[in-house]
């Protein structure tokens, strides 16, 4: 995908209009965000699994806003073309509709940041509505909701029954005519993300929900395999095993600084440039 030019509301449109299947991925930091836009990802999500991820939380509900804030613009300062969201963390939005828009409006004042991510369905609109009118845009999340998972008792796929099913489509629909940009749809059956994508004019945005969805989210910490806990979810495809190689490279610098071999004279203080 061409990520050599601004990556906007109107290019996730363009995806969807054209069929043509997009991606997201997240990032949390400037460097990632850099190896993301340069292999091609239009959308960065500075998600708030950063907590589990980066932050060493057990969840993401500890996350605060002002962490989100930082990596947030981190990740912008490193892909400057990417469509970047900002994913409002626990209890940033879901206080009053007043509190929701002074911090959503942080992300794109402070952080340069494209977009919010917040979670919830028609629970949520009063806060979507008003984001929108201000003019900011937001990502929709529905079905399995991480920032739930204390009221749910754990991680399952929502949407099995008919009523749950019939409830996220509502849900979907109500986003959509609210002006979501975009909606992830997370744990969800492959048939039901497919009917709510055929449904709904906002480009989706799945993860564990198929193929049928107009783009796909993955965490990147599953993707290279930088899980500290070396955990990959179902879902997830791990396309590298990044830790494994940095242990290994850090275990080799350990050995060389202990044995004498590191540093030698190429990488000491005085050493001739290499021409
Ligand atoms: O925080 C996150 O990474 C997310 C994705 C799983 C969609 O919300």
């Amino acid at each position: 995908m061409n990520t050599s030019q601004k990556i906007t509301v109107r290019t996730l449109h363009d995806y969807k209009s054209r069929g043509e299947k997009f991606l997201m991925l997240t990032a949390y930091d400037a460097c990632t965000a850099h190896w993301a836009e340069a292999a091609g990802v239009p959308t960065i999500l500075v998600g708030d699994s950063m907590g589990n991820t980066v932050l060493g939380y057990p969840n993401t509900l500890p996350v605060t806003l002002e962490e989100s804030l930082l990596h947030t613009s981190a990740v912008r300062r490193g892909a400057p073309n990417a469509f970047v969201v900002g994913d409002m963390p626990f209890m940033s939005y879901q206080v009053s509709v007043e509190e929701a828009v002074r911090n959503a409006g942080r992300y794109l004042k402070e952080c340069g940041a494209d977009a919010v991510k917040l979670e919830g369905g028609r629970t949520m609109l009063p806060v979507i509505e008003r984001l929108v009118t201000v003019g900011i845009p937001v990502v929709g999340h529905i079905g399995l909701l991480p920032q739930s998972v204390l009221k749910d008792g754990g991680y399952r796929l929502h949407g099995k029954a008919d009523d749950e099913a019939n409830a996220l489509i509502a849900d979907a629909r109500a986003l959509d005519a609210a002006g979501v940009c975009a909606m992830v749809l997370e744990g969800i059956p492959r048939e039901l993300a497919a009917t709510i994508t055929c449904q709904v004019s906002a480009p989706t945005i799945g993860i564990a929900a198929g193929a049928g969805t107009d783009g796909q989210v993955q965490v990147i910490a599953d993707l290279l395999g930088l899980n500290a806990d070396g955990f990959t979810p179902r879902h997830a495809k791990r396309y590298a095993e990044v830790g494994e190689t940095a242990i290994a490279a850090i275990r080799q610098y350990v050995s060389e600084v202990q044995s004498g071999i590191f540093p030698d004279e190429a990488h000491s203080a005085g050493a001739k440039a290499k021409s």
